[in-house]
């Protein structure tokens, strides 16, 4: 019953099964605390960009093999790491010991010529590699089974997670089988690595970093890529560096506001893009957006990205929600089955909308677990009261200061289990005064809230910004409605494993399940109406659960 890998390694496990140890922070043991030390995002950040600057992305043959191909990139310098993926055709991700390596390659590559079509000959660390000899087909095959970067399918999920063992077995599985791999973390970086060069033709000393859920420890295989084009740290260079009399300046071009530079930067970056980046398609300038960005696919990585830039408190909340995923083993396991259960049952899409967003109620969860007793995560302010001078930072007058080094947070003595912290998180919102009050991740309790918006979630850097503003009545209603239900199924649920073989669906099987888990209920348990389910829950809440009912200010 192992889950086929969603990125299959084709080949070189020892080389990556290295690499993944020294990495292993970012891909948790879902379950077990880890007692290693954790990396600070920034260094995680800095560590992978690096590496990414070493490494090159080529499409190979179908049939290729691997020792040759291996010895005949090894001209140009030892190899740290290499594998394969398939996605439309077979790719290699190689990373070299040292930059000076892909000069070389470079160097022995060439512009192809066309019969009858021009080239734009713009040099990248994309390749193609073809086979000059017929005898260099492998006669040994590189790989069985070819694979792609894809999650594994709902039947499969639903395989899974009918075989673990507890609910709480159920919610790591899920962890396990979605979480982004090392592999795909790479390519995310490398892909940001790939777009920082074409920017860079402009503006030579940009990086391109990744945010969201890429590097935010939430990412599930298949999200976008959500990318900061960053031209600050050009700024920040040339700090301090006039001494004497004088100040010497740029000559440079003004605008009229920052939003109209980011516009035109982006306006540039977006045609530089769609007409000389290699791989780069379908790009669509998105610039009067409140965020204005760029979107395009990588067609290499199968990558959906969105290419931002002045949007620095993104790659803040980034970093914040990375330090909340990384504190407790269990935030990120509930975490992904929320975001699953939300995704069932049609309450977030991937269209935007009316409908809450995987970041919104990310921030729910957060808050949430910072209402438990005791709390299992820590509030905003008291992570800015643990920080010192070097985590200062102010980004346009928002202070986004928090402690970066997340161990020295101390961890939480709460034990509660996955299976009660979800039935929990169903009740809580269930039952959450949403009329009345705001989610304020900052001080970990509610608030009044200060305007009509249906759902109110404070921005944790900018307080007056409502996060899920865009949420209608209606969606909300969705959403109680849905969490109600969920905790009513929880409730009368037998949530133990039925019998290893038993098809039928249990525990968090049956939230998954769109149309309510009722389908798949007892008959006679079907046969209740809604609205009588939602009623006995109620009671039963208010019947089970003193501790819910002083927490959540029940309606
Ligand atoms: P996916 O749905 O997996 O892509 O999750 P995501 O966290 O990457 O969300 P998304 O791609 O929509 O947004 C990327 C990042 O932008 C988020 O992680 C947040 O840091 C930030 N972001 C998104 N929406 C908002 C918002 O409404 N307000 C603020 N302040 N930041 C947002
Ligand atoms: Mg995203």
């Amino acid at each position: 019953q192992v889950p086929r890998p969603a990125f299959r390694l084709l080949s070189c496990p020892g080389t990556v099964a290295a690499d993944v140890r020294s990495e292993e922070h970012l891909v948790a043991k879902p379950g077990s605390e880890d007692k290693a030390p954790k990396k600070r995002f920034s260094e995680v950040q800095k560590e992978r960009r690096e590496q990414a600057q070493r490494t090159v992305l080529i499409h190979c043959p179908s049939k290729i093999s691997e020792k040759k191909f291996l010895k005949y990139l090894s001209q140009h310098g030892p190899i740290n790491n290499h594998f394969f993926y398939e996605s439309f055709g077979l790719y290699a991700v190689v990373e070299f010991c040292q930059k000076d390596s892909i000069n070389s390659l470079k160097n022995e590559t060439h512009t192809p010529c066309l019969d009858t079509e021009a080239v734009i000959p713009f040099k990248s660390r994309f390749f193609n590699l073809k086979l000059k000899h017929q005898s260099n087909r492998i006669s040994e095959p590189l790989c069985t089974q070819s694979s792609s970067q894809s999650p594994p399918s709902s039947k499969k999920l639903f395989e899974l997670l009918n075989y673990a063992e507890s609910m709480d077995d159920q919610l790591n599985t899920l962890l396990k089988a979605f979480q982004l791999t090392e592999e795909n973390i790479k390519l995310r970086y490398l892909t940001c690595s790939l777009i920082e060069d074409i920017a860079a033709a402009y503006f030579p000393s940009c990086v391109v970093w990744p945010f969201g859920s890429s590097v935010n420890s939430f990412g599930k295989l298949g999200c976008d890529l959500d990318m900061f084009l960053d031209l600050d740290e050009i700024e920040k260079c040339d700090v301090h560096k006039n001494v004497g009399n004088f100040l010497m300046e740029f000559q440079v071009k003004n605008v009229p506001s920052g939003r109209i530079a980011t516009q035109k930067i982006l306006s540039v970056i977006g045609e530089c893009l769609d007409h000389f980046g290699p791989g780069c398609v379908g790009v669509q300038k998105i610039l009067n957006a409140r965020c204005p960005l760029v979107r395009f696919s990588h067609q290499a990585s199968g990558f959906q990205c969105d290419l931002t830039t002045n949007n620095r408190i993104a790659l803040k909340s980034s970093e914040l929600l990375y330090i909340y995923g990384s504190l407790d083993s269990r935030v990120r396991a509930l975490v992904f089955s929320l975001r699953f259960w939300a995704r069932a049952h049609s309450l977030t899409s991937s269209i935007p909308g009316a409908w809450i967003t995987n970041f919104s109620l990310t921030v729910m969860v957060i808050f949430f677990l910072q209402r438990r007793s005791p709390p299992i995560l820590p509030t905003l302010d008291s992570l800015k009261s643990l920080a010192d001078a070097e985590d200062r930072c102010v980004i346009e007058g928002s202070n986004c200061t928090f402690i970066q080094d997340l161990n020295k947070i101390k961890p939480s003595g709460n034990t509660e289990t996955l299976e009660l912290l979800l039935k929990e998180f169903f009740e809580y919102f269930g039952n959450f005064s949403f009329n009345k009050n705001s989610i304020n991740i900052r001080q970990g309790k509610e608030q009044n809230k200060p305007d009509s918006s249906p759902l109110h979630i404070q921005n944790p850097f900018e307080p007056s910004l409502n996060i899920s503003k865009n949420v209608s009545q209606s969606q909300l209603q969705k959403l109680v409605d849905l969490a109600r239900e969920s905790a009513w199924i929880l409730q009368q649920e037998d949530r133990h494993q039925p019998s290893p073989s038993s098809k039928r669906p249990w525990g968090l099987t049956t939230l998954l399940i769109p149309t309510a888990g009722s389908k798949f209920l007892p008959k006679k348990k079907r046969k209740k109406p809604v609205s009588e389910r939602v009623k006995s829950l109620l009671e039963s809440i208010k019947d089970n659960s003193p501790e819910s009912s002083t927490n959540t200010d029940g309606k």
